[in-house]
Protein backbone atom coordinates (compact mmCIF):
# COMPACT_ATOMS: atom_id res chain seq x y z
CA UNK A 1 0.00 0.00 0.00
CA UNK A 2 1.48 3.85 -0.91
CA UNK A 3 0.95 5.72 1.88
CA UNK A 4 1.81 8.90 1.07
CA UNK A 5 0.72 11.81 2.93
CA UNK A 6 0.11 13.68 -0.18
CA UNK A 7 -2.82 11.70 -1.52
CA UNK A 8 -6.21 10.95 -0.68
CA UNK A 9 -6.95 7.33 0.52
CA UNK A 10 -9.21 6.67 -2.49
CA UNK A 11 -6.72 7.27 -4.81
CA UNK A 12 -4.25 5.31 -3.15
CA UNK A 13 -5.98 2.31 -3.60
CA UNK A 14 -6.52 2.86 -6.71
CA UNK A 15 -2.62 3.12 -7.44
CA UNK A 16 -1.89 0.29 -5.32
CA UNK A 17 -4.82 -1.96 -7.62
CA UNK A 18 -3.62 -0.05 -10.85
CA UNK A 19 0.11 0.19 -10.61
CA UNK A 20 0.35 -3.59 -8.63
CA UNK A 21 3.92 -4.41 -10.51
CA UNK A 22 4.76 -6.27 -7.08
CA UNK A 23 6.48 -9.59 -7.22
CA UNK A 24 5.01 -12.04 -4.63
CA UNK A 25 8.23 -12.19 -3.13
CA UNK A 26 8.12 -8.46 -2.67
CA UNK A 27 4.70 -8.69 -1.60
CA UNK A 28 5.47 -11.05 0.64
CA UNK A 29 8.72 -8.90 2.35
CA UNK A 30 6.00 -5.47 2.55
CA UNK A 31 3.71 -7.85 4.20
CA UNK A 32 6.25 -8.88 6.88
CA UNK A 33 7.68 -5.49 7.50
CA UNK A 34 4.10 -4.18 8.05
CA UNK A 35 3.61 -6.41 11.16
CA UNK A 36 7.10 -5.01 12.47
CA UNK A 37 6.40 -1.79 15.13
CA UNK A 38 8.45 0.57 12.30
CA UNK A 39 6.72 -0.20 9.53
CA UNK A 40 6.30 3.43 8.66
CA UNK A 41 9.64 3.46 7.50
CA UNK A 42 8.93 0.99 4.80
CA UNK A 43 9.38 2.24 1.20
CA UNK A 44 6.34 2.21 -0.94
CA UNK A 45 5.53 -0.23 -4.07
CA UNK A 46 5.08 2.36 -6.36
CA UNK A 47 8.85 4.15 -4.95
CA UNK A 48 10.34 0.65 -5.56
CA UNK A 49 8.91 0.62 -9.30
CA UNK A 50 10.22 4.06 -9.28
CA UNK A 51 13.61 3.00 -7.76
CA UNK A 52 14.11 0.35 -10.53
CA UNK A 53 12.98 1.74 -12.91
CA UNK A 54 15.81 4.55 -12.18
CA UNK A 55 18.31 1.84 -12.17
CA UNK A 56 17.27 0.61 -15.56
CA UNK A 57 16.57 3.97 -17.45
CA UNK A 58 20.23 5.16 -16.15
CA UNK A 59 22.00 1.88 -16.92
CA UNK A 60 23.39 1.95 -13.23
CA UNK A 61 25.37 -0.89 -12.71
CA UNK A 62 27.25 0.39 -9.36
CA UNK A 63 24.47 1.40 -6.69
CA UNK A 64 25.00 2.85 -2.93
CA UNK A 65 21.91 2.15 -0.72
CA UNK A 66 22.20 4.22 2.81
CA UNK A 67 19.72 2.63 5.02
CA UNK A 68 18.62 -0.63 4.17
CA UNK A 69 15.96 -1.69 6.94
CA UNK A 70 14.23 -5.03 6.04
CA UNK A 71 15.73 -5.14 2.26
CA UNK A 72 12.36 -3.82 0.71
CA UNK A 73 14.12 -0.89 -1.20
CA UNK A 74 17.27 -3.26 -1.80
CA UNK A 75 15.58 -6.07 -3.56
CA UNK A 76 14.04 -3.51 -5.97
CA UNK A 77 17.21 -2.09 -7.02
CA UNK A 78 19.00 -5.07 -6.98
CA UNK A 79 16.77 -7.03 -8.96
CA UNK A 80 16.76 -4.03 -11.98
CA UNK A 81 20.38 -4.02 -11.97
CA UNK A 82 22.72 -6.50 -14.39
CA UNK A 83 24.07 -9.67 -13.66
CA UNK A 84 27.48 -8.11 -13.01
CA UNK A 85 25.89 -4.79 -11.73
CA UNK A 86 26.18 -4.58 -7.23
CA UNK A 87 24.44 -2.40 -4.73
CA UNK A 88 26.27 -1.53 -1.58
CA UNK A 89 23.32 -1.37 1.33
CA UNK A 90 24.83 0.36 5.18
CA UNK A 91 22.22 -0.31 7.80
CA UNK A 92 23.71 -0.42 11.53
CA UNK A 93 20.27 -3.70 12.95
CA UNK A 94 21.70 -6.79 12.54
CA UNK A 95 18.18 -8.28 13.12
CA UNK A 96 16.55 -6.38 10.01
CA UNK A 97 19.67 -7.34 8.15
CA UNK A 98 18.95 -10.66 8.66
CA UNK A 99 15.46 -10.40 7.11
CA UNK A 100 16.84 -8.68 4.42
CA UNK A 101 19.47 -11.36 3.36
CA UNK A 102 16.55 -14.54 3.67
CA UNK A 103 14.36 -12.56 0.79
CA UNK A 104 17.50 -11.02 -1.37
CA UNK A 105 18.88 -15.07 -1.11
CA UNK A 106 15.15 -16.37 -2.47
CA UNK A 107 15.50 -13.69 -5.00
CA UNK A 108 18.85 -14.78 -6.39
CA UNK A 109 20.03 -11.86 -6.14
CA UNK A 110 22.73 -11.96 -3.10
CA UNK A 111 25.44 -12.28 -5.15
CA UNK A 112 24.95 -8.67 -6.56
CA UNK A 113 24.71 -7.30 -2.72
CA UNK A 114 27.20 -6.08 0.15
CA UNK A 115 25.81 -5.38 2.98
CA UNK A 116 27.64 -3.39 4.98
CA UNK A 117 26.48 -3.21 9.14
CA UNK A 118 28.43 0.18 10.91
CA UNK A 119 27.20 3.83 10.77
CA UNK A 120 27.02 4.69 7.32
CA UNK A 121 29.14 8.02 7.70
CA UNK A 122 32.17 5.12 8.86
CA UNK A 123 31.15 2.96 5.84
CA UNK A 124 31.34 5.70 3.14
CA UNK A 125 34.76 6.59 4.19
CA UNK A 126 36.10 3.43 3.43
CA UNK A 127 34.01 2.89 -0.11
CA UNK A 128 36.32 3.53 -3.10
CA UNK A 129 35.45 3.32 -6.91
CA UNK A 130 32.48 5.32 -8.24
CA UNK A 131 28.68 5.04 -7.77
CA UNK A 132 26.39 5.44 -10.73
CA UNK A 133 23.06 5.63 -8.56
CA UNK A 134 22.85 6.59 -4.71
CA UNK A 135 19.70 5.92 -2.98
CA UNK A 136 19.64 7.84 0.74
CA UNK A 137 17.02 6.87 3.04
CA UNK A 138 18.90 6.46 6.39
CA UNK A 139 18.40 8.58 9.66
CA UNK A 140 17.52 12.20 8.69
CA UNK A 141 19.90 13.76 11.23
CA UNK A 142 22.99 12.81 8.93
CA UNK A 143 21.59 13.61 5.60
CA UNK A 144 23.41 16.52 4.85
CA UNK A 145 26.70 14.59 5.41
CA UNK A 146 25.60 11.35 3.36
CA UNK A 147 24.51 13.75 0.39
CA UNK A 148 28.21 15.58 0.42
CA UNK A 149 30.07 11.94 0.87
CA UNK A 150 27.78 10.79 -1.87
CA UNK A 151 28.49 13.40 -4.07
CA UNK A 152 32.36 12.22 -3.92
CA UNK A 153 31.12 8.49 -4.46
CA UNK A 154 29.37 9.67 -7.52
CA UNK A 155 30.15 9.83 -11.04
CA UNK A 156 29.53 12.69 -13.38
CA UNK A 157 26.03 12.23 -14.87
CA UNK A 158 24.79 10.17 -11.73
CA UNK A 159 21.92 10.40 -9.79
CA UNK A 160 21.14 10.63 -6.23
CA UNK A 161 17.98 9.94 -4.46
CA UNK A 162 16.89 11.37 -1.25
CA UNK A 163 14.07 9.71 0.69
CA UNK A 164 11.45 11.82 2.69
CA UNK A 165 12.85 15.28 1.80
CA UNK A 166 8.88 16.39 2.05
CA UNK A 167 8.74 15.06 5.73
CA UNK A 168 5.17 14.98 5.76
CA UNK A 169 4.47 18.57 4.00
CA UNK A 170 5.80 20.26 7.34
CA UNK A 171 8.61 21.33 5.53
CA UNK A 172 6.66 23.61 4.08
CA UNK A 173 5.34 24.82 6.97
CA UNK A 174 7.31 28.00 8.05
CA UNK A 175 5.52 27.61 11.60
CA UNK A 176 7.06 24.17 12.39
CA UNK A 177 10.65 24.14 13.65
CA UNK A 178 11.02 20.95 14.73
CA UNK A 179 14.78 20.18 14.45
CA UNK A 180 14.38 17.33 11.65
CA UNK A 181 12.22 19.45 9.85
CA UNK A 182 14.80 22.06 9.46
CA UNK A 183 17.32 20.20 8.59
CA UNK A 184 15.24 18.57 5.60
CA UNK A 185 13.69 22.19 5.07
CA UNK A 186 17.51 24.29 4.77
CA UNK A 187 19.21 21.00 2.74
CA UNK A 188 16.17 20.60 0.01
CA UNK A 189 16.97 24.80 -0.33
CA UNK A 190 20.88 23.72 -0.01
CA UNK A 191 20.50 21.04 -3.11
CA UNK A 192 18.18 23.68 -4.96
CA UNK A 193 21.08 26.24 -5.16
CA UNK A 194 24.18 23.47 -5.38
CA UNK A 195 25.73 24.23 -8.80
CA UNK A 196 26.87 20.32 -8.74
CA UNK A 197 23.74 18.85 -9.48
CA UNK A 198 20.34 19.32 -11.25
CA UNK A 199 17.11 18.73 -9.66
CA UNK A 200 13.42 17.42 -9.14
CA UNK A 201 11.23 17.06 -6.17
CA UNK A 202 8.51 14.60 -6.20
CA UNK A 203 5.61 14.01 -3.94
CA UNK A 204 5.79 10.31 -4.62
CA UNK A 205 5.81 8.80 -0.89
CA UNK A 206 7.37 11.05 1.12
CA UNK A 207 8.87 13.43 -1.31
CA UNK A 208 11.84 11.81 -3.27
CA UNK A 209 14.05 14.61 -4.25
CA UNK A 210 16.11 13.30 -7.10
CA UNK A 211 19.33 15.17 -8.05
CA UNK A 212 21.62 14.51 -10.93
CA UNK A 213 24.97 15.58 -10.11
CA UNK A 214 26.58 17.54 -13.57
C1 LIG B 1 13.71 4.46 6.44
S1 LIG B 1 14.60 3.03 6.89
C2 LIG B 1 15.15 2.43 5.32
C3 LIG B 1 14.02 1.86 4.50
C4 LIG B 1 14.47 1.04 3.33
N1 LIG B 1 15.18 1.83 2.36
C5 LIG B 1 13.27 0.34 2.72
O1 LIG B 1 12.96 0.51 1.58
O2 LIG B 1 12.57 -0.38 3.41
C6 LIG B 1 16.04 3.71 7.63
C7 LIG B 1 17.13 2.72 7.98
O3 LIG B 1 18.31 3.48 8.30
C8 LIG B 1 19.03 2.75 9.26
N2 LIG B 1 19.94 3.67 9.96
C9 LIG B 1 19.65 4.57 10.93
N3 LIG B 1 20.76 5.22 11.32
C10 LIG B 1 21.78 4.74 10.55
C11 LIG B 1 23.17 5.01 10.47
N4 LIG B 1 23.76 5.93 11.24
N5 LIG B 1 23.90 4.31 9.58
C12 LIG B 1 23.33 3.38 8.77
N6 LIG B 1 22.02 3.09 8.81
C13 LIG B 1 21.25 3.75 9.69
C14 LIG B 1 17.98 2.15 10.17
O4 LIG B 1 18.48 1.03 10.86
C15 LIG B 1 16.86 1.82 9.16
O5 LIG B 1 16.93 0.48 8.78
Amino acid sequence: MDRSPFISEQVTHYLTKIMGSETPLQQRLRVQTEALPQAIMLTSPNQAALLSMLVRLTGAKRVLEIGTFTGYSALAIASALPDDGTLTCCDINEEWAAIAKSYWSEARIDHKITLHLAPALETLATLTGMYDLIFIDADKGNYAAYYEASLTHLRNGGLIILDNMLWKGTVADTNDNDMITRTLRELNEKIRDDPRVETCLLPIGDGMLLARKR
